[in-house]
C-alpha cells in the first residue's frame, strides 16, 4: 500500500505563493517515478481549493485535495461555515477533522468532531481524524462503528506538533496497542515535527505522516518526499 504524505498548511500562504508553490512541484517522468509510492495529500486554506485543483489537473500532478476542517451541519443557513455539500465538483478526497488546534482554539468537542465525520461521510469525502492520548477513548465512544471503520486514524501527540519534539517512533507498538482497544487493529498516520530527516523512521512503522511546517517550503517538503519515496525505508 502507497505511504501517505499530508500535507497541512493551516492558514499559511497567499494565493500567489500557492500558485509558486504548485506551478513548481515537479512533474518529469524520473520524479514522478519516485513519488510514485506515495500517496500526496495536500491541504490547503480553503480560499485556495479551486486555485490548487486547477493547477493539480492541468500540471497532472500527483496530489490530492483535502480540506482542513468541515462543518457539522448540511448546506442552508449557518454563515460563515463550509459544509461538505459546498464541496462538490472540486475533487477533493479527504477532510483532516478534529485536529488538535482545533479543539484547542475553536473549543472543538468530541461531540462535534463526531458530527462533522458523520457530514465527511455523507458526502464521499474521507476523515482523516486526528486523535491523542487523552481523548483516543472518548472520541471512539461518539462515533458510530459504521462511521468510525470510514476513518483514517492520525495520532497526533499534541506536545510534538511545531514543537521540533517529534515523538520517539519506537513508542509506536504502545499506541497501536492503547488506541486498538478503541479502535481496532487500524492503520496509523503519524503527526508532529515529522521531517526529511526523520521521516523514514517513521514511515517503517506508521502507514503515513502528517505535516504542518516541513509542508510550507517546496525544497524542503520535496526533500522530505524523495526520502520518503526511495524504495528502500531501511
Ligand atoms: P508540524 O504539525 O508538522 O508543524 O508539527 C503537524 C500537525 O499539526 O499535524
Amino acid at each position: 500500500m502507497k505511504k501517505r504524505i499530508i500535507a497541512n498548511w493551516k492558514s499559511n500562504k497567499t494565493w500567489s505563493e500557492v500558485t509558486h508553490w504548485l506551478n513548481n512541484f515537479p512533474n518529469d517522468e524520473d520524479s514522478l517515478k519516485t513519488l510514485n509510492s506515495l500517496e500526496i495529500i495536500l491541504a490547503p486554506p480553503y480560499p485556495f481549493l479551486a486555485l490548487a485543483r486547477d493547477i493539480i489537473v492541468e500540471r497532472e500532478l500527483p496530489i490530492k485535495l483535502a480540506v482542513q476542517d468541515l462543518s457539522a451541519f448540511g448546506s442552508g443557513a449557518y454563515t460563515g461555515e463550509v459544509a461538505a455539500f459546498n464541496l462538490q465538483d472540486l475533487n477533493i478526497e479527504y477532510a483532516i477533522l478534529g485536529h488538535s488546534e482545533r479543539r484547542r482554539f475553536l473549543q472543538e468537542s468530541s461531540q462535534l468532531i463526531a458530527d462533522k465525520v458523520a457530514e465527511a461521510v455523507k458526502w464521499q469525502i474521507k476523515p482523516i481524524l486526528c486523535l491523542d492520548r487523552p481523548y483516543f477513548a472518548e472520541q471512539a465512544k461518539f462515533l458510530q462503528t459504521t462511521l468510525l471503520e470510514k476513518c483514517l486514524l492520525a495520532y497526533e501527540p499534541v506536545a510534538s506538533i511545531g514543537s521540533g519534539q517529534a515523538e520517539d517512533p519506537s513508542k509506536f507498538l504502545e499506541i497501536v496497542k492503547e488506541m486498538s482497544s478503541a479502535y481496532g487493529a487500524r492503520e496509523l498516520i503519524y503527526g508532529g515535527s515529522v521531517n526529511a530527516d526523520n521521516v523514514r523512521a517513521y514511515l517503517r512503522v506508521y502507514s503515513g505522516v502528517l505535516l504542518g511546517g516541513a509542508s510550507l517550503v517546496l525544497a524542503d517538503f520535496l526533500d522530505l518526499l524523495y526520502q520518503a519515496g526511495s524504495a528502500d525505508l531501511s
